[in-house]
């Protein structure tokens, strides 16, 4: 049987299992990150450009490491700012343009050094009242088995715990406010979000 992990680097296969999977990520919007309209947003780890259509009145660059995910956003949205980086090696092209920076589900593909570089460059990109905001599956004690289970097999060998995602973070930000979720998905999973605030 294929891996399915290995076969979502394929662009098309990575669209179709989110919009089959991805859920409620309207609402992770709306009530998490609440973009003003032509607001500057900096996604990273923007993948085939995901979360592009949620964001329709801002102007909006897409980073990812991946040539073949950012070729694929690059023809489906040019009206859009595509970089192919990875984030370490990514130079901040004006510091304090972004009014918000996304870092959705890329968090646990880091390890802490790479991680630590993630919220560097998005604090530096961010304007005064910036706000960063990441979401990445997260283990807690209260969670289902199969909430685990999948979380466990997830892509990015980096999981960890709302402690270990704070840890991180606060070496940068001092204001975070952290949200563990249950309902961002269509099946049992555990969503760790953090809003921080230049
Ligand atoms: C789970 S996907 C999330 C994609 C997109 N944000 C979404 O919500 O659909 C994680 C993304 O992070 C990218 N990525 C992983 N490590 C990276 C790194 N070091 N620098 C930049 N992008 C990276 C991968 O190529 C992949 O597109």
């Amino acid at each position: 049987m294929p891996d399915i992990r290995a076969i979502l680097s394929l662009p098309s296969v990575y669209r179709a299992f989110w919009n089959l999977t991805g859920g409620r990520f309207k609402i992770f919007v709306q009530q998490h990150v609440r973009p003003r309209p032509g607001a500057r947003v900096l996604d990273i780890g923007c993948g085939p450009g995901t979360a592009v259509p949620y964001f329709p009145n801002v102007e909006y660059v897409g980073l990812d490491a991946s040539p073949d995910y950012i070729e694929s956003a690059r023809r489906r949205f040019p009206q859009a700012t595509f970089v192919c980086s990875r984030v370490s090696h990514y130079t901040v092209p004006k510091q304090s343009y972004f009014d918000v920076v996304l870092a959705i589900g890329i968090v646990h593909h880091l390890d802490d050094v790479e991680a630590r570089q993630l919220f560097e460059a998005a604090y530096e990109s961010l304007k005064p009242n910036g706000k960063l905001v990441t979401l990445d599956g997260v283990l807690t004690k209260d969670q289902s088995h199969f909430a685990r289970y999948l979380i466990g097999r997830d892509r990015g060998g980096y999981v960890r715990d709302q402690e270990g995602y704070i840890r991180i973070a606060s070496g940068i930000f001092s204001h975070i406010t952290p949200t563990v979720r249950q309902d961002l998905a269509r099946f049992p999973y555990t969503h760790f979000i953090m809003e921080c605030v230049r």
